[in-house]
């Protein structure tokens, strides 16, 4: 990585992607991530992270609807729980409380429905009319949000219901892509045809800033071919920078090499069992995974009564026993890396386990044996 992205810094070191004018690494990833995406016939959008993504995906859906003619596909749909970033769009998306309170009005016509229910999704555009939706946005596995897979037919379930109603449907993959669930977007393990994937993060593991959204051709074809639409002015100075996409196509070669894609999906067993041992313990309620190598474990209601600060002390007593793991709202969450090996997945049981009991003693809530 580190030599690709030298090499990169020595031939040209920055250009942007405005305009008509691109780099080499930004074009060159920009058709193998569309080789690679679930999507037919996929445009790539690029852009610096997460949040620049999840609001280009709002701004592109929105647009879609006006250059089609039907302004008032307007609302954004998305899921209670769901995380979509910190950007304007996003935090107005998301699903939770705490990321969305304390700003003043956000942005109107955006609505969330219930985290499970493709009835609750379909009830809600037949409220709304679906000539008012433009899209709907899902997080497979909602990961700030607390880890929580889908039901067995939920991804695609939405998915006949957004094509029946012609609202669109964006899939935020900044978690669930390259290799989290065992794709390279996440989407690929459900039947589903997503109108637009939102990526970051994996991209580049991280090495460098980078982010992105494929989107169909259904969606980019009027900004493509109809020369009376007007151009789309959004785009940012980092977008598809030359030397943060020759670290994500370097990153994808090491991925492909070394089989890294499936990791996700052989780790989501052995951690899911491993962490569902720790469902003996008084301070745990529930553990939740087996899609894709994260998975959450819930602080129990009478450790989370006595300590409301359960998960983060939780979590720092975690990094005492090897571990960084992270404590939200009422769990504590991992993910490994997908190089985790069958010690890893041990060491993360037996020190999340080591840390609950200290938790546990702390407030002399008594061990369950
Ligand atoms: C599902 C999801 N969407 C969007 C984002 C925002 O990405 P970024 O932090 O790169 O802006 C995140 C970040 O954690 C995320 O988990």
């Amino acid at each position: 990585m580190a030599e690709a992205i030298r090499a990169q810094l020595g031939r040209l070191e920055a250009y942007s992607t405005f305009g008509d004018l691109a780099n080499e690494p930004a074009t060159r990833l920009a058709s193998l991530l569309s080789e690679l995406a679930p999507v037919e016939d996929g445009r790539v959008f690029l852009t610096s992270g997460g949040g620049d993504s999840v609001d280009t995906a709002v701004k592109l859906a929105r647009r879609y609807w006006r250059v089609l003619g039907q302004e008032d596909r307007k609302v954004i749909l998305s899921r209670r729980g769901s995380y979509h970033g910190t950007h304007g769009f996003g935090t107005s998306i998301t699903g939770l409380d705490d990321i969305r309170e304390g700003y003043g009005p956000l942005l109107v016509d955006t609505q969330q429905v219930e985290r499970d229910s493709a009835e609750a999704l379909e009830a809600t555009i037949a409220e709304l009319g679906a000539a008012n939706v433009a899209a709907f946005f899902v997080e497979p596995v909602t990961g700030a949000g607390g880890v929580y897979p889908p039901s067995a037919s939920y991804m695609e379930a939405v998915g006949e219901v957004c094509r029946r109603s012609g609202v669109l449907l964006v899939v935020d993959a900044v978690i669930c892509g390259f290799g989290r669930l065992g794709t390279w977007f996440g989407a690929e393990r459900w039947n589903v045809s997503p109108d637009m994937i939102v990526f970051a993060k994996g991209v580049t593991s991280g090495y460098l800033p980078l982010g992105g959204v494929v989107v169909s051709w259904r969606v980019a074809e009027p900004f493509w071919t109809d020369p009376s639409v007007p151009i789309l002015r959004h785009g940012a100075t980092y977008a598809g920078h030359p030397v943060c996409c020759a670290a994500a196509l370097k990153n994808i070669e090491i991925l492909d090499r070394d089989g890294l894609i499936g990791r996700g999906r052989d780790l989501e067993a052995p951690l899911f069992d491993a962490l569902s041992q720790l469902t003996t313990l008084s301070g745990v309620d529930e553990v939740r995974g087996g899609v894709g190598a994260m998975a959450a474990v819930e602080v129990s209601a009478e450790l989370l009564s006595r300590n409301p600060a359960a998960p983060s002390d939780i979590a720092m007593k975690a990094r005492d026993h090897g571990l960084l793991v992270r404590g939200l709202a009422s769990s504590v969450c991992v993910s490994p890396p997908l190089t985790a090996t069958d010690e890893h997945i041990e060491l993360i049981a037996d020190g999340l386990g080591s840390a609950f009991a200290e938790a546990e003693a702390d407030v002399g809530l008594s061990r369950a044996v």
